[in-house]
Formats: structure tokens, C-alpha cells, sequence
């Protein structure tokens, strides 16, 4: 099983988009754990378990006054970092148990997108240097539910022999089943994987590409950053970069929450929408094809068989069973050498 591994603790994890943390509190589940997030009174947010210290009540179902969370049931009500600061049965003046206090998780906004670490952090979230870069733009494309381990869907992120298979509506070329010999290296930092030029079809995604032809090659790279995390960066000859970060967060043990930001350094002519609508539509079919395949995938490599083609998916496996087993870390140079 993959969330009983403790150490998956001590990693930042993708719970929600920052646009989905409003005025109300918000639940999310990650590691088979309830949370709730809300913005604290200094503006910043807070994550915490979704679960009222008095009588156990959802949090999340309750209501948020100037940063301060109350609880629906009895009132209770929580402030920055957590700390209960009102008990109204108690009357005014009298101190609050420090039991009362909630136990608050490291919580960041990076990206557009809400990360949380329920323990000690071994590596921090990753670096994109485009998000930094005025020619790129950053788009996010909201977050979805999938039926699917999300060690499947690391290992499918890392894996290009399924293109002409999985992916015939979108990129694939049915007949482009060979993959050429992969070599892994350390693409930056934090993210480990392999570089390759693949054709591709551009029918679909011609929009996207601004190219016109039937076919088109991408200079791509695809690398990871444990546990769950997958970076795609794809180069066409016109010069357009259109970076993907694919990120995948266990919810429990066979679902998953996803969510893709993008980064590209184009004029802006193409709207956002249509950008997420086709990369959307390859996500759509990995997870027709993830959906399908039952349980966990084994860490074991042993129990699956692998060839060439999935050495980087073999060596992200490697990595993160070494990190499950010894708690140490790895995907990147901080760290994992
Ligand atoms: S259960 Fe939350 S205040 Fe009683
Ligand atoms: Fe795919």
C-alpha cells in the first residue's frame, strides 16, 4: 500500500489551486487524512486537521470571520496558526485548554497552486525558473479527481511508449512505437530524467503549437522530483517552449488528485483556454487508460516487468522506495546523490 508509507509525510504535496481557497473554509484530503485550509487573519493560509478538538466536528463546515475559523457545532473558534481563541460556553475572560490549540501543517502558495507538508520537509518544492521569467506566462488549469494510484500516474507521466497507444486523439502517430535509447541524467536541480526528440501529430493540437503541419517535432525533456511530481518541458523549432508540471497527490491509496501548470514564452495570441483545452484532452486520455488498471502500483520492481523504454520510470521507483524504506530523499541533486 502507498499512504501508510509515513515518510510521504515529509514531502509537499498539491491539495487545491489558490483561486479555490475563498471566503469559506475548504476541505481537502491527502495521505487518507481530512484537512481543512483557510486564510488566516494576517492573510496568509493555514492548514490544519479537519477535525474540531472539542467534539471531532468538520471544520470545513464552519465559517470565517476575519481570518478566524468557528467551528459549527459549539462555536469554538480558531485564529492564526491555529490557536483557539474563543470558547463561548466558557464566558469571556477564561483561558482556553491548550489542547484546544489546532496542530497546524506547513502550508505554501507557490505556482498558483496550494502545497502542503503534513511533517518535516526532506526537499523543498520544486524550482520552475520560467515562473520567474517575464517572457513566460503561467497558466493553471484547475484540478481534477482521478481513479488512479498516484504512483500509476507518476509512472505513466514518465513514460513516452504509450504515446502511439494512449494518446491517438490527441499526439500520437500509431506507428511510432519504437523508442530510441534513453539515457537519464540530472536535467537541473531537482528534477532527474532523460531528454529525446519525438514527431509528433499536430492535427489536434495545431492551435497550441502554432504550427500547421500534420506532423511536428518536439525537443522534449521529462524528468521527476520525488514523490510524485513530473516536469515535461517540450521545444519546438520555432522557438516556443511550453512547460508542463504535472503533479499528482495521494488522496489515499487509488485516488488522486491532478493538476498541470503550464508555462510557455509565446505572444499570448493563443487564449489560455484553448492551451489548457488540448493539453486537457491528453490528460483525459491517460486517465481512460489509468482508470482501468487496478490498485497500487508495486514498488516491488519484481513484480512488474519493465524494458528499455521504461528505465526512467524504473529509476524514479528505484529513488522513491529508497525514500519510502530509509526516509532518505532523492529525485534531486538537493539532497539525493
Ligand atoms: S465540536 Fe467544535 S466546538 Fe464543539
Ligand atoms: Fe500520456
Amino acid at each position: 500500500m502507498l499512504v501508510e508509507h509515513r515518510a510521504l509525510e515529509n514531502y509537499w504535496h498539491v491539495v487545491a489551486e489558490v483561486a479555490d481557497v475563498g471566503s469559506e473554509p475548504l476541505a481537502v484530503r491527502l495521505l487518507a487524512r481530512d484537512l481543512v485550509l483557510w486564510r488566516g487573519p494576517s492573510g496568509g493560509l493555514v492548514a490544519a486537521p479537519d477535525r474540531c478538538p472539542h467534539r471531532e466536528a468538520p471544520l470545513s463546515s464552519g465559517v470565517v470571520h476575519d481570518g478566524c475559523l468557528s467551528c459549527p457545532y459549539h462555536g469554538w473558534t480558531f485564529g492564526a496558526e491555529g490557536r483557539c481563541v474563543l470558547v463561548p460556553s466558557s464566558g469571556d475572560g477564561r483561558p482556553v485548554p491548550p489542547a484546544a490549540h489546532l496542530r497546524t501543517m506547513r502550508v505554501a502558495e507557490r505556482y498558483g497552486l496550494v502545497w502542503v507538508c503534513p511533517g518535516e520537509p526532506v526537499l523543498p518544492i520544486p524550482t520552475i525558473t520560467a515562473d520567474d521569467d517575464p517572457a513566460y506566462r503561467r497558466i493553471n488549469t484547475g484540478v481534477d479527481v482521478w481513479s488512479v494510484s498516484a504512483g500509476r500516474m507518476t509512472d505513466n507521466f514518465l513514460d513516452i511508449s504509450h504515446f502511439p497507444y494512449v494518446h491517438t486523439g490527441t499526439f500520437g502517430i500509431e506507428s511510432n512505437t519504437e523508442v530510441p535509447k534513453i539515457e537519464l541524467a540530472q536535467l537541473d536541480d531537482d528534477f532527474y530524467g532523460y531528454e529525446y526528440t519525438v514527431e509528433v501529430g499536430n492535427e489536434a493540437g495545431a492551435q497550441s503549437s502554432g504550427i500547421d503541419t500534420a506532423v511536428v517535432t518536439r525537443r522534449m525533456t521529462t524528468g521527476f522530483n520525488l514523490p510524485f511530481t513530473v516536469r515535461s518541458t517540450i521545444q519546438y523549432e520555432t522557438g516556443l517552449d511550453h512547460l508542463i508540471l504535472l503533479c499528482s497527490t495521494p488522496v489515499d491509496d487509488v485516488t488522486s488528485l491532478f493538476t498541470f501548470v503550464i508555462w510557455r514564452n509565446d505572444d499570448h495570441s493563443v487564449p489560455a483556454e484553448d492551451v489548457i483545452a488540448f493539453d486537457r484532452a491528453i490528460g483525459a486520455e491517460d486517465k481512460r487508460m489509468l482508470e482501468r488498471v487496478r490498485g497500487v502500483l508495486p514498488l516491488d520492481q519484481h513484480e512488474t516487468v519493465s524494458v528499455q523504454s521504461d528505465r526512467p520510470s524504473v529509476e524514479w521507483r528505484r529513488r522513491l522506495l529508497v525514500a519510502l524504506r530509509d526516509g532518505a530523499t532523492g529525485g534531486g541533486d538537493r539532497g539525493s546523490e
